[in-house]
């Protein structure tokens, strides 16, 4: 009898306390625009102003498309303007002609390019005669998630990539002895050093370009132990 009466007192005071916390949600945005000076583009939408950054983590929907990835070096909100040799670089656009483009990124695909000959990249700073040491290996990760297994190849990694850019700071070098998720490599950790800021970047278009090994046909979901040892399951 007790215990039906105790959570009778507790519904009534949720139903009590609702309607106050969504007042205090409401008021919000008002005492917000009295105590601090907003800008108008602030304030008409409900949601808050896309905010403008670099390049990097172009996955983020809150964050303004880049109008153009590839302008002029005084142009991209990167390089300094009050810097003379700003000016004596060759612009991308100019560069990167006659290159096979991609759908993200700064819309090349380097990998592709490098393939077909169109490239040429020094391995060493200061000796042009040393050659890449190119490593034919990929990597394959499943993932517990249902989207499609990945395959980390070094081969395109090598191919202009120094083993040490990634081991053993970035990655031991051991197959699933690293920890990777999204969520670090969208923050910039794992594969997202590189991806997202010198190289393709995880947006909508290029999860396929990582996730390329479609699951087994029997693969199901593995299940948490929760939910295997749910004795009412
Ligand atoms: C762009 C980053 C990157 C570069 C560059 C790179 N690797 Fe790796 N390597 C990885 C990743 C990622 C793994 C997988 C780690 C995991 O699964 O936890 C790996 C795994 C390995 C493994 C373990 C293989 C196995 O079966 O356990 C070896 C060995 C290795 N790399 C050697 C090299 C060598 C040698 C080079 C240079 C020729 C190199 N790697 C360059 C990222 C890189
Ligand atoms: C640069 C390569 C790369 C790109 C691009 C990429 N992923 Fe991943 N993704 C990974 C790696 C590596 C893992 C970790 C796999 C593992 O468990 O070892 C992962 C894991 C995941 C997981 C499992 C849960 C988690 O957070 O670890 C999901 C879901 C996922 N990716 C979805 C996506 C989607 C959707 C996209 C496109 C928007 C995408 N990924 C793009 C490399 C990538
Ligand atoms: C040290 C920098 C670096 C790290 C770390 C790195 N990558 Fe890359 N990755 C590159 C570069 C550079 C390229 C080639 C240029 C490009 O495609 O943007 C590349 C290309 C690739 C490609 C080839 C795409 C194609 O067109 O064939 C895949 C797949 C890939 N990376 C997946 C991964 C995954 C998965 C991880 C993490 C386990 C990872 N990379 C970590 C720099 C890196």
């Amino acid at each position: 009898m007790k215990t039906v009466i105790k959570s009778f007192t507790i519904a009534i005071s949720a139903a009590v306390l609702l309607p106050v916390s969504a007042i205090a949600f409401e008021a919000s945005p008002l005492s917000l625009a009295a105590t601090k000076p907003v800008s108008s583009a602030e304030v008409t939408g409900s949601v808050p102003a896309k905010i403008s950054v670099s390049n990097a983590n172009v996955f983020n929907r809150l964050l303004k498309k880049i109008e153009d990835p590839n302008a002029a070096p005084a142009d991209d909100g990167i390089h300094d303007i009050e810097n003379e040799p700003t000016f004596a670089l060759q612009p991308p656009k100019i560069a990167y002609k006659g290159l096979p483009t991609s759908e993200y990124g700064n819309h090349i695909d380097w990998v592709k390019a490098l393939d077909d000959g169109l490239l040429d990249p020094r391995y060493d700073r200061v000796d042009p005669s040393i050659e890449p040491f190119v490593m034919d290996l990929d990597i394959v990760r499943p993932v517990k998630a249902s989207v499609p297994d990945v395959v980390f190849p070094h081969k395109p990694h090598t191919q202009w990539l120094h083993c040490s850019n990634c081991h053993p700071k970035i990655f031991i070098p051991q197959r699933l002895a690293n920890q990777i998720n999204m969520s670090a490599i969208i923050l910039g950790q794992k594969c997202g050093v590189c991806h997202g800021k010198v190289s393709f970047p995880p947006t909508t278009k290029s999860c396929k370009k990582c996730h390329s090994k479609p699951k087994p046909s029997d693969w199901t979901p593995p299940l948490s132990d929760a939910t295997v040892k749910n004795p009412w399951r």
